[in-house]
């Protein structure tokens, strides 16, 4: 009896006893109810910034691996010399592959329909006639091998040397043959317009890092062998 009058001593009132039972009480609940999503959420969230953060680097990486060994050199990539045999004459000093020939004169008839006059300027060069092209000139101007590369492939770099190459002029301006102006004449607007139609492409404009813009030299992309040597220049890097 003594020792219960002791126990009661220290007991509260029932009146006296508080719940926590205000709005913070009941948002522990739910965020104790939702704790497990809420932590699947974040870790997911987590796991993919992590997986982002490691990747990067690595896909920097792979990038640049792929820019260093596609081949080029100064700016070109390689390309091999077409057998003479792929060969044909398209003027008297002028030789194509054979892929591009018809498309090429079509190209130059249509246009000439619209009273537009194409003028073929060059078109297969073997790797030694580059070699001649890029190493004399180069010392003729008395230029770095970087600076010549800008205007002239190196042996072995040139589109030339595929045959699907083809450097075009307009007949009558003929002072504008291998010159930044050919873009103001009506040959080049024409080309501009309607080279699509004939499986024409200009190599090299002007957003070219390391090789001038050159509005005369288009190439051939009709046939599935001229695809696939365009292949890497044609994937973006
Ligand atoms: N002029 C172009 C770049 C060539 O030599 O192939
Ligand atoms: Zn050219």
């Amino acid at each position: 009896m003594e020792l219960n009058k002791d126990i009661n001593q220290f007991d509260i009132p029932l009146a006296k006893r508080t719940y926590l039972n205000n709005k913070y009480s009941t948002l522990l609940k739910k965020l104790l109810i939702f704790s497990p999503f809420l932590f699947l959420i974040f870790s997911i969230a987590a796991l993919r910034f992590i997986k982002i953060i490691k990747l990067e680097p690595l896909n920097n990486l792979k990038f640049q691996v792929e820019r260093n060994h596609d081949g080029r050199i100064l700016g070109h990539l390689p390309y091999n010399e077409t057998p003479k045999e792929k060969l044909v004459l398209i003027e008297p000093n002028i030789a194509v592959h054979i892929d591009m020939r018809d498309s090429l004169l079509e190209m130059r008839e249509e246009a000439k329909k619209d009273g537009i006059y194409l003028v073929f300027l060059s078109g297969y060069r073997s790797i030694n006639l580059q070699n001649d092209i890029f190493y004399s000139l180069k010392s003729i101007r008395n230029q770095e091998a970087a600076d010549r590369a800008r205007v002239s492939a190196p042996p072995g770099y040139s589109e030339h040397s595929t045959g699907f190459a083809i450097d075009i002029g307009d007949a009558s301006q003929r002072e504008t043959d291998f010159e930044i102006d050919f873009e103001n004449t009506n040959a080049f607007r024409w080309l501009i317009k309607n080279a699509a139609k004939f499986h024409f492409k200009l190599s090299f404009n002007k957003d070219n890092k390391y090789i001038d813009y050159e509005p005369w030299h288009w190439r051939y992309e009709g046939s599935i062998e001229a695809l696939k040597v365009f292949e890497s220049s044609n994937r973006k890097l």
